[in-house]
């Protein structure tokens, strides 16, 4: 079997941390949501693997690299436009060939992993494709899918108005290579995509089979900042804790905290779950829990909680407790202690400051 990652489009949701930066990229729990997926890919034993790219594909080459690093093969496919994810299957032809593969979104994270997914699959050649069903509480944000009484898939819709049920596509798809005749037949949708829900409603209409598996464990398409912070806290609670970096004697550090090479903490409290990345420094502070600090940060005379801080940041003398946040590469945070008392700022388009 092979992988395909889509790892193109936009990310407008999570402007501004995307203007800059694949969506793919943005760290869950110090490390990026598309690294989660390449590596629950090569754990269930799959090791050639795809990554559909657009704009931000140079980015995502740099961090990738030829996938030697995670143990894996990667084939990197230019999509010259985000024209949707039945498109993105289509041009992943010729890097498929007949091989039946597994289609991974490069901004889901998913508890457990697909290992037994792919087992699955993989022993029952008579299956054409298998899909993945979450029960949601907004199903008309996904593709959604209609079951009839004996379980079976009746249809499929994508982002419907009115949901005929509450069970959510998750971005987990397994196909034989029937599937690139559904995306030759099918045209684009209302939003002007080709939609992958369209194409494997033509494999159940023309005869083939599609089958559901039910996940019961949690699952975060990572499309908007709440998402975001939602997967790093339930990663965050799964991670084995680590001490690699520096705690001062002053310093108190919880039993669920990991902190990595380089780090130190300096008359600090860390609440965990929590992560601290390479090189940071958070001094005279106090790091809450499903707080994940990236590297090179630094974090002084402050309270951080329920937060995400990228890379090269700093956090610095701040009189209230900053809570579910997403402080984005080389942000600074921090008081101005000169006259005239103002606030002063430097956000870029769709940032949002919530003053008290
Ligand atoms: O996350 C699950 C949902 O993903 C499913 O329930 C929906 O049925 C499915 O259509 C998809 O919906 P989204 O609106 O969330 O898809 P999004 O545009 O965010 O794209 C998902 C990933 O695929 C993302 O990593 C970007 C990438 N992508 C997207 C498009 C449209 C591509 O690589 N190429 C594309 O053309």
């Amino acid at each position: 079997m092979k992988g395909l990652i889509l790892s193109g489009g936009k990310g407008t949701r999570l402007y501004p941390l995307t203007y800059t930066r694949a969506k793919q990229l943005i760290p869950v729990a110090n490390k990026p949501v598309l690294f989660r997926v390449i590596e629950a890919i090569r754990d269930a034993g799959i090791t050639e693997i795809g990554i559909i790219i657009g704009d931000t594909g140079p980015e995502i080459r740099e961090a990738v690299g030829d996938g030697s690093q995670f143990g894996v093969e990667i084939t990197y496919i230019p999509q010259d436009a985000p024209l949707g994810l039945a498109h993105a299957v289509k041009i992943a032809h010729d890097f498929i060939g007949d091989d039946r593969f597994v289609m991974f979104l490069g901004d889901n994270v998913i508890q457990g992993g697909i290992s037994p997914l792919i087992a699955d699959f993989a022993h029952h050649d008579e299956w054409n494709s298998q899909i993945v069903l979450t029960a949601v509480e907004f199903p008309e944000q996904y593709g959604v899918a209609q079951l009839n009484a004996d379980g079976r898939i009746e249809r499929l819709i994508e982002k419907p108005k009115q949901p005929p049920s509450n069970l959510a596509l998750v971005g987990i798809y397994m196909f034989d290579h029937h599937i690139f005749e559904a995306t030759e037949e099918i045209k684009p949708s209302f939003r002007g995509e080709l939609e992958i829900t369209d194409a494997i409603q033509w494999l159940i209409e023309n005869g083939y089979s599609v089958y559901p598996h039910i996940h019961t464990g949690w699952w975060i398409d990572t499309g908007r900042p709440g998402d975001m912070l939602t997967a790093n806290s339930l990663v965050l609670e799964e991670l084995t804790p680590e001490i690699k970096g520096t705690v001062d004697a002053e310093s108190e550090v919880d039993t669920r905290v990991t902190i990595q090479d380089g780090a130190e903490i300096i008359n600090s409290v860390i609440r965990g779950p929590a992560i601290i990345g390479q090189n940071t420094k958070i001094v005279n502070s106090y790091v809450g829990p499903f707080t994940s600090i990236y590297h090179d940060v630094v974090i002084e005379n402050s309270e951080i909680e329920r937060s995400i801080v990228l890379e090269h940041s700093t956090v610095c003398n701040i009189p209230t407790r900053i809570q579910d946040s997403l402080i984005g590469r080389h942000a600074s945070v921090g008081i101005n202690t000169l006259r005239p008392k103002a606030i002063k700022m430097h956000l870029g388009d769709h940032s949002r400051l919530e003053l008290l």
